[in-house]
């Protein structure tokens, strides 16, 4: 039988380009705080995504995990209408829309957003021109570049980022390594970032390195936003399996200044834009060699993917996994290493069960 209207991707109408009917109920939860049911909406999302058939009625979904009674009650509307009347309110409540244009810029979390609304602002004019208004420098990047760090970066963008960083690192320690991770290593094509881990074989040198890079960024004179974090890691310390507890390693997040001259086949920018170059944002994260494995898996993502592999290593493994090690709560010591075979045993299972439960 023909399918009438696609569920598996979850369009709030056919020719829609306002997203995941899902996303927006899981944002509008986020904006309100509601954790729990934030998380529902993005993991049956996830669940949907991964399904290699159209859904077409509802009677098919029946044996997946994840899809709870709100889950399915919007998932029957875009079944029988073709769109979901509670989402298409969202996208036109006042509310919403201002946390989400507010939560766009960089340095804005939902608790801003919300002192914003609460105060009765409700375009960035409004908040660009209140004198009782004290953005932070973070903030104050995120509007002046908010064109373009709200665009896509394109893998072209991406690579080109990896050689400036990759040749930075090496002026400095010439057996580092660079590796591109997050969306790009996914095989996404775009992504609103470009994150890469970068490492040298020589143990602790790692924690210093950062500093240096960003140093020779800004003599270049491409460093345009730069918040550096050092390293707290203890490797003392068991993993955290609670997954939004950010990773110790020494990381900083960048604006940076990408000339189009130094992409293959150009930038990613508007049309008509001549300026030739354009802001990206840029992750960079510096863990010890022996942690790259752990690391580099963390950092791939997806987060949901992340989420659910600690739950794995966790309740059907009794190990706990972090973006640090992996540690086995019954032999009492963490893994020296990522075996290829135990993760490709676990990433098997892991696509088995689908992804189940509560985080
Ligand atoms: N991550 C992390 N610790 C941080 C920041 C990010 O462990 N302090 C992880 C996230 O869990 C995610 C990955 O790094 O799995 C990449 O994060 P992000 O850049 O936000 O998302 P992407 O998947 O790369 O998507 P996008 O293309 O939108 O950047
Ligand atoms: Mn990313
Ligand atoms: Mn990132
Ligand atoms: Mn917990």
């Amino acid at each position: 039988m023909k399918p009438t209207c696609s569920v598996s991707c979850c369009k709030v109408t056919e020719r829609s380009d306002e997203g995941d009917a899902f996303e927006v109920l899981a944002e509008n939860y986020e904006f309100n705080n509601m954790d729990g049911q934030c998380l529902a909406f993005r993991r049956a999302a996830s669940v949907l995504k991964c399904l290699p058939w159209v859904v077409w009625c509802l009677g098919a979904t029946q044996d997946l995990p994840c899809l709870g009674q709100h889950t399915k009650e919007v998932m029957e509307e875009l079944l029988q209408c073709g769109r979901s009347f509670e989402v298409e309110e969202l996208l036109s409540d006042e509310r919403y829309q201002t946390f989400k244009l507010f939560t766009s810029v960089f340095g804005v979390g939902p608790k801003t957003a919300e002192k914003w609304f609460c105060r009765g602002l409700r375009s960035f004019n409004d908040i660009l021109t209140d004198p009782s208004i004290h953005l932070n420098r973070m903030q104050q990047s995120g509007f002046l570049h908010y064109g373009d760090i709200s665009r896509a970066v394109s893998k072209a963008e991406a690579v080109s980022l990896r050689s400036i960083i990759d040749e930075a690192v090496h002026a400095i320690a010439p057996a580092a390594a660079v590796a591109l991770t997050g969306g790009f290593c996914r095989g996404k094509e775009f992504g609103h970032d470009v994150d890469l881990i970068v490492t040298t074989p020589e143990l602790g040198m790692e924690e210093s390195l950062l500093p240096y890079v960003t140093d020779e960024l800004k003599k270049q004179g491409i460093l345009l936003y730069c918040d550096y974090q050092a390293s707290t890691f203890d490797m003392r310390k068991l993993p955290n399996h609670h997954f939004e507890a950010m990773d110790h390693f020494s990381k900083c997040f960048l604006i940076l200044r990408l000339e189009g001259s130094q992409v293959e086949g150009g930038l990613h920018c508007a049309e008509g834009d001549s300026r030739g170059w354009r802001a990206v944002r840029v992750d960079l994260v510096s863990p010890p060699m022996d942690r790259y494995a752990f690391a580099l898996l963390g950092w791939t993502g997806s987060r949901q993917f992340e989420r659910d592999l600690r739950k794995f290593a966790r309740k059907e493994r009794g190990m706990l996994l972090d973006n640090h090690a992996l540690y086995d709560k019954k032999k009492g010591r963490s893994a020296k290493r990522l075996s290829c075979k135990q993760s490709r045993e676990g990433c098997k299972a892991y696509q088995r069960g689908g992804s189940t439960g509560e985080t």
